[in-house]
């Protein structure tokens, strides 16, 4: 089954593969190309956007590309300036009420992005998928609140507490950015919309049905609607999942704690992408076969697109990765 068919609820012998973060610095093309440009004018020059999109299915053979980008990039668009280092940093976090009511959607989100998916499209043989994708609203406020990474992200949370009505401003602000996004993604070559929900682990699943789940939803809808198949990723989640249940999305991917045997229980007639444990590609060969083999075995009654549980790491054998791509496309169910 080709990547998009797997996601329209197909299941056949062949399991489809891509990996999260497959663009980046383990590939030493992406290295050389980095070596001349910095992340964000990668980001922002099609050309090398799209160049960078398609570096890992050239190599590797995966059966899906995803657009080379990043979750905070579109939030230019609400007047926020973001920087990297590698990871996004935010030098005028929005601390207080007045910062986010202030905010307001100046442009359309990243244009560019759409030109280089119109560019990765137009270069990607015709049976590999392409993906556009957006962050979670609650994962966008996370970063934006606490000003960059964090372990417990403590401005964010207490301000969730503090003044949850402000919270709820900043989820819808975020979200009409979103569905503003997606659209445009769908209409320029996206055929798959993900939505990055990588904190969602932070929240206890009464307050991730009230903060994550109704923003989640509003932008999933727009996506369906857009005649995008969609894929909803939530890291962590395990706790989470009969809410994330109430996402409207063809497949949900899931990161390599959660147990695939469950995720089908709490998630019927959806298909499941993932959850190989990203450390496993740091194995010798016999491991990573009998691991893969373990995820595949698990998710053999449902539609599955083989992938990591999260995103590769930069220090990644790229033998690692080229077995791997072999072992999944030669097993069959
Ligand atoms: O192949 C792909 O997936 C490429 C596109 C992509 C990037 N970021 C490129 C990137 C995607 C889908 C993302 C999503 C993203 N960004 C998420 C959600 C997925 C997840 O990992 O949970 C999150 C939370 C971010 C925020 C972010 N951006 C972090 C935490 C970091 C630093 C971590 C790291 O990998 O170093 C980034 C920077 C970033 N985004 C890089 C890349 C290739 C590294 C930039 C560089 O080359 O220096």
């Amino acid at each position: 089954m080709s990547f998009l068919q797997t996601l329209q609820g197909r299941r056949g012998d062949r399991v489809p593969i891509w990996l999260m973060r497959q663009a980046g610095r383990y590939l030493p093309e992406y290295r050389e190309l980095r070596t001349r440009h910095s992340f964000l004018e990668m980001v922002r020059t099609p050309e090398l956007a799209a160049e960078a999109t398609l570096q890992p299915t050239r190599r590797f053979g995966f059966d899906a590309a995803i657009i080379f980008s990043d979750i905070m990039t579109p939030l230019e668009a609400l007047g926020i300036e973001i920087e990297f280092a590698p990871g996004p940093i935010i030098r005028r976090p929005l601390r207080v009420r007045p910062d986010i009511e202030r905010l307001e959607l100046r442009d359309d989100p990243a244009p560019y992005v759409g030109e280089a998916l119109r560019l990765a499209r137009a270069q990607l043989p015709e049976e590999i998928g392409l993906i556009g994708f957006c962050g979670a609203p609650l994962t966008l406020a996370a970063y934006l609140v606490e000003g960059g990474g964090s372990k417990d992200f403590e401005h964010f949370r207490r301000l969730l507490r503090a003044d949850p009505d402000a919270m709820h401003v900043l989820l819808n602000r975020l979200t009409e950015l979103s569905v503003a996004y997606v659209r445009m993604q769908a209409g320029s070559g996206a055929q798959a919309i993900m939505l990055f929900d990588s904190w969602a682990g932070l929240h206890d699943a009464a307050t991730y049905a009230e903060f994550g789940v109704p923003y989640n939803r509003r932008i999933m809808e727009a996506a369906g609607d857009a005649g995008a198949a969609r894929i909803a990723f939530a890291l962590g989640a395990s706790h989470v999942l009969d809410a994330l249940a109430e996402i409207p999305c063809d497949a949900v991917g899931v990161d390599w704690r959660t147990d695939l045997a469950q995720a089908r229980r709490i998630l019927p007639g959806r298909a499941l992408q993932g959850n190989l444990d990203p450390a496993v590609l740091f194995a010798d060969r016999a491991t990573i076969e009998r691991e893969a083999r373990r995820v595949l075995d698990a998710a053999s009654e449902v539609p599955h697109v083989f992938n990591l549980g999260h995103g590769i790491w930069p220090q990644t054998p790229i033998e690692a990765v080229s077995g791997l791509v072999r072992f999944v496309h030669s097993y069959t169910r």
